[in-house]
């Protein structure tokens, strides 16, 4: 198989895999929570231990902590093609979604009308939805049942001008079809209305460009894309600054401060710049020239496209599994959710025994679980995700112990 990304140089910079007590263990679980790159951990340290101060004050290592700190911000920034005012490092998605809620919640007015789906992780959802308790309208825009998508003509159907906000996933942590952020935020642009988009289970697979997808807020979490455990949200700052306050009052117009209440932990946002440091050895590995978060973006979704192909002809050919979203590995992430007769979380503790770390359930994704015909409580998926870093021997020995077990 040409794979244009050399396995063994870019998992060097994984410590993961060097590590004794996970030799002869596939990860299948990436979409949980990604390993950690070497440069993020080599960044944690040293805040730890050599700026973990006060940032801001007017001393040495307050000032280094600071100017890593800002340096975060500049090199996300730069990676996404937006200017370091878009950033912002919160707790996590979850919480940052909760803080956004909050803040639409005085921003919107009773009458006005949002659309949600019911093909989101419930972070980017549950939070919107509440703000029906404040007079806005919910509207569903709903994936088709047969095929898992959310079809364009279905959300034509449900916006008028009323909308004002349209929050919908790049693509959805089950399903993983790689949805159309593009022309959904050129049709909010139309009526006037702004777009939240869940980019939580796009970001493992290559930071996108914001300028390119023209959305108003991208979320998307550390911890997914090797980094540390943080939700990082991209907010056009012409809407952040528009939009009431949910930080300390003295913060007002503090764009950093603005929607971030938690004050997120320094040490995570200064290391935050180890996972672009990361992206740049992965775009050095591919080679080429130009913008290198492009390159490597590229990279990532072509090796992986690699990788899951094998892996789909095979559940292909296994007609009593049902796979959740496309089978074509060029309009989908590697996260492959499986129905099978048996619970997903059953059959992933079966595959424990065979060495690869999976899981199943419904992912908080519950309302399109449900809406797929599937009990997300009691069965669920088996959810089996992998990114760039993952070798085509473990693909391998993932058929292996799909083909022992199914
Ligand atoms: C698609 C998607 N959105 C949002 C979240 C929530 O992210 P966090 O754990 O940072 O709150 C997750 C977490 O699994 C997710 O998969």
């Amino acid at each position: 198989m040409p794979l244009p990304l050399d396995p063994t140089r870019l998992r060097a910079n994984f410590p993961a895999f060097s590590e004794p007590s996970l030799q002869g263990q596939a990860f299948f679980q990436n979409a949980g929570g990604s390993y950690m790159a070497r440069q993020v951990i080599d960044r944690l340290a040293h805040f730890y231990t050599r700026t973990k101060v006060q940032p801001g004050d007017d001393y040495p290592a307050s000032e280094e902590g600071q100017a890593a700190m800002d340096d975060a911000h500049v090199r996300m920034a730069a990676a996404l093609n937006v200017t370091p005012d878009w950033i912002h490092f919160g707790p996590s998605t979850s919480a940052n979604t909760y803080v956004l809620g909050h803040a639409f919640a005085g921003w919107l007015k009773p009458g006005d009308a949002i659309v949600v789906t019911d093909q989101d992780h419930e972070a980017n959802t549950g939070n919107w939805r509440r703000l029906a308790r404040h007079g806005i309208e919910v509207r569903e825009w709903r994936i088709d049942r047969d095929t898992a998508r959310l079809s364009l003509d279905a959300l034509d159907a449900i916006l008028d001008e009323r909308v004002k906000l349209i929050a919908f996933p790049h693509a959805s942590n089950i399903v993983a079809e790689i949805n159309d952020v593009a022309a959904v935020t050129e049709r909010a642009r139309n009526i006037g209305a702004v777009t939240a988009v869940d980019g939580v289970s796009y970001a493992p697979h290559g930071l996108p460009d914001l300028k390119a997808l023209g959305a108003d807020i991208y979320l998307y979490s550390g911890y997914k894309v090797y980094g540390p455990h943080q939700g990082i949200m991209a907010v056009r700052p012409e809407l952040a600054m528009q939009l009431p306050n949910q930080g300390h009052t003295v913060n007002e117009g503090r764009i950093r401060k603005i929607l971030t209440p938690a004050g997120p932990d320094h040490a995570q946002i200064a290391a935050s710049a180890g996972i672009i440091d990361y992206l740049e050895a992965v775009a050095e590995i591919a080679g080429g020239t130009g913008d290198p978060y492009r390159r490597a973006h590229a990279a990532m979704r072509a090796q992986e496209q690699a990788l899951l192909a094998p892996l789909m002809d095979y559940l292909r050919g296994r007609n009593t599994v049902r796979i959740i979203g496309p089978t074509d590995p060029a309009t989908r992430a590697p996260t492959v959710a499986l129905h099978l007769s048996e619970p997903g979380a059953v059959v992933a503790k079966r595959l424990a025994k065979h060495g690869i770390m999976a899981a199943g359930g419904s992912f908080y994704s519950y309302r399109l679980v449900e809406d797929l015909g599937i009990d997300p409580h009691n069965h669920g998926v088996l959810r089996l995700s992998f990114v760039h870093y993952t070798t085509p021997e473990e693909v391998t020995c993932l058929i292996a112990a799909l083909d022992a077990e199914l």
